[in-house]
């Protein structure tokens, strides 16, 4: 079993990395291989809406990391992505890389368990939180929760690991996949999948 960890911060080493490693260690000691990605602090294209997509699997800019996510995600288990919180939400370039990671791809996402996690010096956790959440509740991934609303404070690693119940809800967060994921590996061939019905489309023009 294996998840994929996202560090959604352009620091390679900074806060949320702190964070995300926390969560990192706790996996592998349930003997889960955790999978810790950085994003990259180069620039990342915004969706275009060409939806080519929903033809290729995969987006038509191959120039930043999107289609290598894309590929990290459907051979991983499991998801947790982590943001720095930039004006109360996620880092726009994460949602860049989110939005094309996503859009026309995520049927290959179904069923996979994710987690996000939101780390700040001060204020917006929960809206960065919900943010991120959105990626996983449209496309059938269950959300995996801990014993807070998936949230550490700092400005840089020192004060992060000094945010001592923040630590402890990424350590539950990591158990909690843990948990799940070896729930559903051994449901596997005995538990039917949900029946995925043809997708209805109703855009509101009558
Ligand atoms: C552009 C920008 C906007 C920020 N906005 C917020 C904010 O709204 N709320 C907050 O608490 N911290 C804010 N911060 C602080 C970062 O979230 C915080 O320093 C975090 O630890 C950085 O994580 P990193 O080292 O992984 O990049 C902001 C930082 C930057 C660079």
């Amino acid at each position: 079993m294996q998840v994929l960890l996202i560090n959604g911060s352009p620091h390679q080493k900074g806060s949320t990395y702190t964070a995300l490693s926390e969560v990192a260690r706790q996996l592998e000691a349930e003997g889960v291989t955790a999978n810790l990605q950085h994003m990259g602090s180069k620039p990342i294209r915004p969706c275009i809406g060409c939806f080519k997509c929903f033809e290729t699997g995969y987006c038509v800019y191959k120039d930043d990391p999107a289609n290598e996510f894309v590929d990290l995600l459907e051979a991983a288990d499991g998801l947790i992505v982590g943001s720095p919180v930039y004006y109360a939400g996620p880092n726009g370039a994460l949602t860049c890389l989110l939005d094309r990671m996503f859009f026309g791809k995520s049927g290959k996402y179904a069923l996979k368990p994710a987690a996000s996690v939101a780390v700040l010096r001060r204020g917006g956790a929960s809206a960065t939180f919900d943010r991120l959440n959105k990626y996983f509740t449209i496309s059938s991934m269950p959300v995996v929760s801990s014993s807070y609303w998936n949230s550490v404070h700092g400005t840089n690693p020192d004060e992060v690991v000094q945010d001592l119940e923040g630590m402890q809800v990424m350590r539950n967060l990591a158990r909690n996949m843990a948990w799940l994921l070896k729930c559903i590996e051994a449901g596997r061939g005995t538990v039917p999948l949900p029946e995925a019905e043809p997708k209805v489309m109703t855009n509101f023009i009558r």
